[in-house]
């Protein structure tokens, strides 16, 4: 099943629009506090540069098998330059023209002293600086999508996908029958009414839905898919539940729940970018939503079981014991 699953995703086309991220690790080791400042002093033992946000999104789409073009601003500066050494070792297209001298690459730099995280550094400039506002930059865009078999709009909130470029980006998909999917962030409040596959998470999904609850108490899911539903109109409607796997809604307003498969769990980050990969090209080539789901949970499930930002390998799915 997974052997056939991915031999009919295998070359598909996927553009990816949204805010690029370089994930920065200075891993190093501390023996003494500094006598400038009662703070650790850190020996660098090395760095290590990984591609996140809707980056890690293209790479989780190369892994699988099919052709990545990454949209979204980088600077032109070092962090920008190891960027683009990693989307050209990955195989991820990337066009130049998205480069900019007026941004720096948004860049989570963590000071990792055995294996715990000692503080986390971030460079980034305000929204507006990443935002795709020029005319020509969208229309590039809008013919990009039309080149291609899906798009997945990977909304980190940074600035990249806006109100004023998202409605011609997905009417633009819709027009030529391409395969749309956002992952939102609920505080950015973009209007995506009529997209394929919309994947919130729990807590974006009571954003989205408008609704307030105390922090422990459980949100009401199938009210939340209905307002969502009312709300947005998509196509297919994936809650991810973290430990608790995916809730799905399809147009037949049939809710399920899809469980992940236990194993040991290392880190969570970069699961949703997983999740919105393994489902919008298993969705694009017509599997049925229900089995989208599981192989999103699998491969996500594999995902959480290595550190950092981790993407699939196509070897582990195939030996993946329920695959
Ligand atoms: N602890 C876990 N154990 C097993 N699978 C998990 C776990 N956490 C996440 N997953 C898998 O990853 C999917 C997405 O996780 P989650 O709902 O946490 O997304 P997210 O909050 O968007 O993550 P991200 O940190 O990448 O933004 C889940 O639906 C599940 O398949
Ligand atoms: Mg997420």
């Amino acid at each position: 099943m997974m052997k056939d699953l991915l031999a009919k995703i295998s070359g598909l086309r996927v553009l990816i629009i949204g805010d690029i991220m370089l994930d920065h690790y200075i891993i190093g080791d501390t023996a003494r506090i500094s006598p400038e400042a009662p703070v650790p002093v850190v020996a660098v033992e090395n760095d290590k540069y990984a591609l996140g946000a809707a980056a890690n999104v293209a790479l989780n789409v190369v892994q699988l098998g099919c052709h990545a073009e990454i949209v979204g601003k980088i600077g032109v500066d070092p962090m920008g330059e190891l960027a683009k050494s990693l989307f050209l070792e990955n195989k991820i297209r990337f066009d130049p023209k998205f480069e900019s001298t007026a941004v720096d690459t948004i860049t989570k730099s963590r000071v990792v002293v055995r294996g715990q995280q000692l503080c986390r550094i971030d460079r980034e400039n305000r929204k507006s600086h990443y935002e795709i506002a020029d005319n020509n930059l969208v229309d590039e865009i809008c013919e990009k999508i039309r080149g291609v078999d899906a798009v997945i709009l990977s909304d980190y909130a940074k600035g990249a996908i806006s109100n004023r470029n998202v409605s011609k980006f997905i009417h633009t998909a819709n027009g030529k029958g391409v395969f749309i999917a956002v992952d939102p962030k609920p505080i950015n409040r973009l209007n995506f009414s009529g997209v394929s596959l919309i994947t919130p998470n729990k807590a974006e999904s009571v954003q989205l839905a408008g609704l307030e609850i105390e922090p422990h108490e459980e949100p009401p899911l199938e009210k939340i898919c209905d307002i969502i539903r009312d709300k947005y109109s998509p196509k297919n409607l994936v809650i991810t539940l973290g430990a608790e796997g995916m809730l799905i809604r399809n147009t037949d307003k049939q809710t399920l729940r899809i469980p992940t498969y236990a194993r040991e769990v290392f880190d969570v980050s970069g699961a949703g970018d997983t999740s919105i990969a393994c489902l919008t090209v298993a969705l694009a080539i017509g599997i049925p939503l229900i089995r989208a789901a599981k192989f999103a949970n699998i491969a996500a499930g594999i995902v959480v079981a290595k550190h950092g930002t981790a993407a699939i390998s196509t070897n582990e799915l195939l030996s993946s014991e329920n695959g």
